[in-house]
């Protein structure tokens, strides 16, 4: 590895490599989640993004301390981040929850917990109209309980955002939502600045690598030529420039693949730097277009977008 993966500074001043492996697959082959970190880590990556309901906390586990065993890497080196799924989000099932990740993971705690929705539901889908600070009670007991070194939020909306930082004993030190070059959220990334949560992309790739027919029309960014010469002049891919792009927002991201070429590709981001100018040709690729827009989760209580 000939570069440094630079490290963001949570509020809370433990520090978070700006790049992780993303671990949300639709479909995935067993073996394919552990095989894609044993990949990341050999190719130098330090942060793992997974979930309870991603089903693969297991594989993720087994890879890393495949890992430790080797020599490659120390426990202290990594920085791992659950989230806890929309039926846990009594106040009483948040460590129970992440008791039974960490079971799964083989770890004593993550580096990061996340409120994975603003919204709960039973495992049948049915309402549960939680506060999110009832919630909130129990990610700060699993803090406290050392199971974890820091909390934080995903898809959280700027208003439950402000509200929880508003509220909170300790506040939540991320937000992790969808930011990509066709959904730009500048004024929400500036919202998380000015509140000290900082902010974590997610689908970072968006419509570059999107192939669902929903979104054909709107992915103009894969065939674009000023893109595709921008991507030229430094030898890099589109793929690369959409997460340079970021980086340089300086937004952590968490591109997922689980082909090894792609997982090396995508942290060799290191050694250029756009112009403002070429950040502004991306910039102008917005279309406000989500691709994650929850939909199964429209009508619950708090549904964020
Ligand atoms: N908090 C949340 O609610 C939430 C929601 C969505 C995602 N996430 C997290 O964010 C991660 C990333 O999001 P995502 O998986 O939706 O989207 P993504 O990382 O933007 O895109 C993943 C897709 O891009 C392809 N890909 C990867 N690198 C590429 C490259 N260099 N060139 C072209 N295609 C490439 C992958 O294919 P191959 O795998 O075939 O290489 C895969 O199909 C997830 O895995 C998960 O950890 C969180």
């Amino acid at each position: 590895m000939s570069f440094k993966i630079p490290n963001v500074s949570l509020s809370n001043g433990v520090k978070m490599p700006i790049i992780a492996l993303g671990t949300y697959a639709r479909k995935a082959e067993p073996g394919q989640f552990r095989q894609a970190v044993e990949w990341a880590i050999e190719a130098g990556y330090r942060h793992i993004d997974t979930a309870s309901v991603y089903n693969n906390e297991e594989e993720v586990g087994e890879a890393i301390n495949n890992k430790i065993k080797q020599g490659l890497v120390k426990r202290e080196q990594l920085f791992i981040t659950t989230k806890v799924w929309n039926d846990r989000h009594e106040e009483k099932e948040v460590v129970p929850a992440l008791k039974e990740s960490l079971a799964r993971l083989k770890m004593d705690y993550v580096d990061l917990y996340l409120v994975h929705w603003p919204v709960s539901a039973t495992p049948s889908g049915e309402d549960m109209k939680i506060d999110h600070m009832e919630t909130w009670r129990g990610m700060e007991e699993a803090l406290k309980l050392g199971l974890t070194k820091s909390i934080g939020v995903s898809n959280f909306n700027e208003e439950q955002l402000t509200r929880v930082v508003k509220k909170a004993t300790v506040k939540p030190v991320v937000n992790q939502f969808e930011i990509n070059p066709t959904l730009t959220q500048h004024k929400f990334v500036d919202l998380c600045k000015s509140l000290s949560v900082q902010p974590v992309a997610y689908t970072p790739l968006g419509l570059i690598s999107e192939a669902r027919p929903e979104f054909a029309g709107k992915d103009v960014i894969k065939t674009d030529p000023a893109l595709g010469q921008l991507a030229e002049k430094y030898g890099k891919t589109r793929a690369q420039i959409a997460l340079k792009y970021l980086v340089q927002r300086d937004i952590a991201v968490l591109p997922k693949s689980f082909t090894k070429s792609r997982i090396e590709e995508n942290i060799n981001i290191f050694d250029f730097q756009l112009t403002e100018k070429e950040m502004s040709i991306v910039d102008g690729y917005n279309i406000d277009h989500r691709c994650v827009p929850g939909t199964t989760l429209k009508g619950l209580t708090n549904y964020p977008f």
